[in-house]
């Protein structure tokens, strides 16, 4: 349902000389509905950016990428609205998610109101099953970000993003923020979701414990490049690459 298709991505840097930096070489992934691929590399090698090409936030330099088959690298703007609502992206800091100056009740009620999904009159309705689905409380309706815990920001920002109904969502580091007790909650909601929908995941990640959980298949990126792909136990158990080791070893500590 999704291909990325040999995605190259260059930034250009400092105001005269205009250096121009690869960031993403030559990168091919795909992912059928369900499916949860995990991205895994040291910090810099390009995960994120990754992440935000396949979902289209930024435009790929070279390449390709479709969406239940249809190209997407230069979607005009007609078809970019109609494929925003289907991928998502998830990040690591709810709380640069979510507007400071606005209620919780608010912040759930944007996307409804962006993507005019329903009337003012049905919004009470849709809001309380989009909290019920997340596990929280109406309590928490009138309260503003900052007076709400890391797990229950991130929650706020699923619930949003799945409010949209969503095919393919990129989910980068979303618990590398929170306490580690949080962090179990949050993966455990996430996999429900994608169980009940069937929605295809690009989960990022440097810690392979949690690759091994969530993904069938796993990526393994360093330096823009992806160095070696397969399905996870057998990447776990072969690394055959020295970043991949590299990785392991450290989720074993
Ligand atoms: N807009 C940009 N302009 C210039 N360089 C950028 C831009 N965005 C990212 N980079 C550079 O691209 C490289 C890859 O960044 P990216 O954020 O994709 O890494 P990452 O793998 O997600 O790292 P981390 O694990 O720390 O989140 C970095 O060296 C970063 O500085
Ligand atoms: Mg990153």
């Amino acid at each position: 349902m999704f291909k990325m298709h040999h995605i190259t991505k260059f930034f250009y840097q400092g105001q005269i000389l205009r250096r121009k930096r690869q960031v993403v070489q030559d990168v091919s992934l795909s992912l059928a509905p369900g499916e949860t691929l995990g991205l895994i590399g040291p910090s810099g090698a390009g995960k994120s950016t990754i992440g935000k090409l396949a979902v289209r936030l930024i435009k790929p330099s070279h390449g390709r990428l479709s969406f239940e088959g249809r190209d997407i690298t230069h979607a005009s703007r007609s078809i970019a609205k109609q494929v925003r609502t289907k991928m998502q992206i998830i990040f690591q800091d709810p709380q640069a998610s979510l507007h400071p100056g606005k209620t919780i009740d608010n912040l759930l009620r944007e996307p409804l109101r962006l993507h005019r999904l329903m009337s003012r009159a049905e919004e009470p309705g849709a809001v309380k099953r989009m909290l019920h689905q997340v596990g929280l409380n109406a309590d928490i309706l009138n309260r503003y970000p900052k007076a709400v815990s890391g797990g229950e920001k991130q929650r706020i920002v699923i619930a949003r993003v799945m409010a949209v109904k969503p095919r393919f969502v990129v989910l980068d580091e979303p618990t590398s923020m929170l306490d580690v007790s949080v962090q179990a909650n949050i993966l455990h909601l996430l996999l429900t979701l994608q169980r009940e929908r069937n929605m295809a995941y690009l989960y990022i990640s440097h810690d392979m414990r949690l690759v091994a959980r969530l993904c069938q298949r796993v990526a393994v990126v360093d330096q823009g490049r992806i160095v070696e792909q397969g399905p996870v136990n057998e990447i776990m158990a072969r690394p055959r690459h020295a970043c991949t080791r590299r990785l392991l070893r450290i989720g074993n500590l």
